[in-house]
């Protein structure tokens, strides 16, 4: 086994944020139309030292291995940034030690990197802010996942 496929076991070990959050501040999904697969995020600010960070970010994949290892690490990664911060950090960023995805796989690290900037997008969104109903309005995993975007972008928003 490869050291890649030993890391990605170690993260799927114990993987990390894993689930909603209830009053999330953003939420952004995408989905891959190559593969079919889904992830969604949910990022939660906070004030510290006079500026708003994250405070927690957590995710819900269907998706493979790979994707769900990446999406493990990216959310530790992304306490303590600011919108900004993270608004810079690419796939391979968000990718951590697990290192540069092989090629058949960095697709899987573009669907967090796409699901982090779609949440970014929608955290201006004051509906998402300021109503804690909006989020119900958000579809399923499921429904989005059979409302297939067309076109030939790698990574599609699916809200
Ligand atoms: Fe599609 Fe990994 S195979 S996200």
């Amino acid at each position: 086994m490869s050291s890649f496929e030993n890391k990605v076991k170690e993260a799927l070990a114990n993987p990390q944020n894993q689930g909603e959050i209830q009053d999330a501040d953003a939420v952004g999904t995408v989905g891959s139309p190559e593969c079919g697969d889904m992830l969604r995020m949910w990022l939660k600010f906070t004030e510290k030292d006079g500026k708003r960070v994250i405070d927690r970010a957590s995710f819900q994949a269907f998706g493979c291995q790979t994707a769900i290892a990446v999406a493990s690490i990216a959310t530790q990664l992304l306490r303590g940034k600011t919108a900004e911060e993270a608004k810079h950090l690419s796939a391979q960023d968000l990718t951590g030690n697990l290192g540069p995805l092989p090629p058949m796989k960095i697709h899987c690290g573009q669907l967090v990197e796409g699901a982090l900037r779609n949440a970014l997008n929608n955290d201006a969104t004051p509906s998402l802010a300021a109503d804690p109903a909006a989020g119900s309005m958000i579809p399923t995993l499921a429904a989005a996942l059979h409302s297939k975007p067309a076109g030939k972008l790698r990574i599609v928003p699916l809200d």
